[in-house]
């Protein structure tokens, strides 16, 4: 897409060219042309508006935690910024879906409100965990969230209860330029002190089977039903490969890690072989977790692996 940006979207608060390195806890992909902020739902809405106008197609980025850019990306890229304000009713809080998930996690577990324990090590955005409906031990987005607020394909505001169908292990509905504005979720109340313990027990867990030093997108493959991908890689005698500067951690094997110098092409090259040894000794098909931009044209998940 090269042609010039309309004013309508131009007079919205944006930077050019910024690096998808530093938008992406993966540290790589090339750089994003067009990067929009807005401040305001009202902001965010004008820009799905005039893209629609102009038949722009746009992408939405939150904490780039699950995200590997293959090149640059000229087409319009949203990143909410909506402040970091939480609203708290009775046992039910609502935050904007740029507030950062941790973050959202331990306010609300100070707040005395259980519900939430299992998100405190999950990066990115609430934005983002919506989108992916995250979750860990046991806990997910779709089993706390009472309601959201979304912007449609149209650039209509609406404010929903979530329905059947619209939330699965790792996935959701709001794809397709939905654009998650906020959530609110229902919890119960809670002692602020074990609340915390709680999710120190997960963060212990976690810090002893995941790999937290050297960056990464997570689990860069779903469990298939019934499985772990990490057993069924590790398994496969693959901790520790790698390809240029991308290696399969050697803590935890669903877990690419980028080791300093690894590109792109390291991640599709690596996740093609792991994909091809575990399909070869295991008879299992992985299914990337990792959403994955191509350079041009629509997002890309499952087109390129
Ligand atoms: P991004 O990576 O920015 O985007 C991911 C997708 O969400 C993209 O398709 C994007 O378009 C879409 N999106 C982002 N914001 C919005 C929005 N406002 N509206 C609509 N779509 C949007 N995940 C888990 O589920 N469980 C874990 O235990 C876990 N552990 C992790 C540990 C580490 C160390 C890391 C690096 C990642 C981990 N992840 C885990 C993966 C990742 O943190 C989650 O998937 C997270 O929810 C992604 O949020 P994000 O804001 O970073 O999304
Ligand atoms: N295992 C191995 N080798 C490995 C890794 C794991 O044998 O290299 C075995 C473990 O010993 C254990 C089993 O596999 O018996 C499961 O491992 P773990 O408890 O680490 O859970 P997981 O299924 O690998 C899932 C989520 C994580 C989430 C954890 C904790 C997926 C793809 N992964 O991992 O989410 O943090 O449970 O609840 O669903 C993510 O989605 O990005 C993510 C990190």
């Amino acid at each position: 897409m090269r042609r010039a940006l309309p004013d309508a979207l131009l007079a919205l608060p944006h930077r050019r060219d910024a690096p998808f390195a530093r938008l992406t806890t993966l540290g790589v992909g090339g750089i994003c042309r067009w990067l929009f902020e807005p401040a305001t739902e009202a902001e965010a809405q004008a820009f799905v508006r005039a893209c629609v106008r102009e038949g722009l197609p746009y992408r939405v980025l939150g904490g780039g935690s699950n995200l590997l850019v293959l090149g640059d990306v000229d087409t319009p890229v949203l990143r909410l910024r909506l402040g970091s304000e939480i609203r708290i009713e009775g046992c039910e809080v609502t935050a904007s879906a740029s507030h950062g998930h941790i973050a959202l996690a331990d306010k609300v577990a100070a707040a005395g409100l259980s519900g939430l324990e299992w998100a405190g090590g999950i990066p990115g955005s609430l934005g983002g965990a919506l989108h992916m409906n995250a979750g860990a031990h046991g806990g997910e987005w779709v089993q706390v969230l009472a309601r959201y607020r979304f912007l449609t394909p149209e650039g209509d505001l609406v404010e929903k209860v979530p329905e059947p169908g619209e939330f699965a292990y790792r996935w959701s509905w709001l794809t397709d330029g939905r654009v998650a504005l906020s959530a609110t979720a229902r919890l119960t109340p809670g002692d602020p002190a074990a609340l915390q313990a709680a999710m120190e027990v997960h963060r212990a867990q976690r810090s002893r089977s995941q790999p937290r030093s050297k960056r990464s997108a997570g689990c860069i493959f779903k469990n298939p039903p019934g499985q772990h991908a990490g057993r069924l890689i590790d398994s496969a005698g693959l901790k520790g490969f790698r390809i240029g500067d991308a290696e399969v951690s050697p803590d935890h094997a669903n877990f690419l890690l980028n080791l300093g110098q690894a590109t792109p092409e390291d991640f599709v090259e690596l996740m093609e072989t792991v994909r091809e040894r575990v399909r070869a000794i295991h008879g299992v098909d992985l299914q990337p977790e990792v959403e994955i931009w191509t350079g041009t044209g629509e997002p890309a998940s499952g087109g390129v692996l």
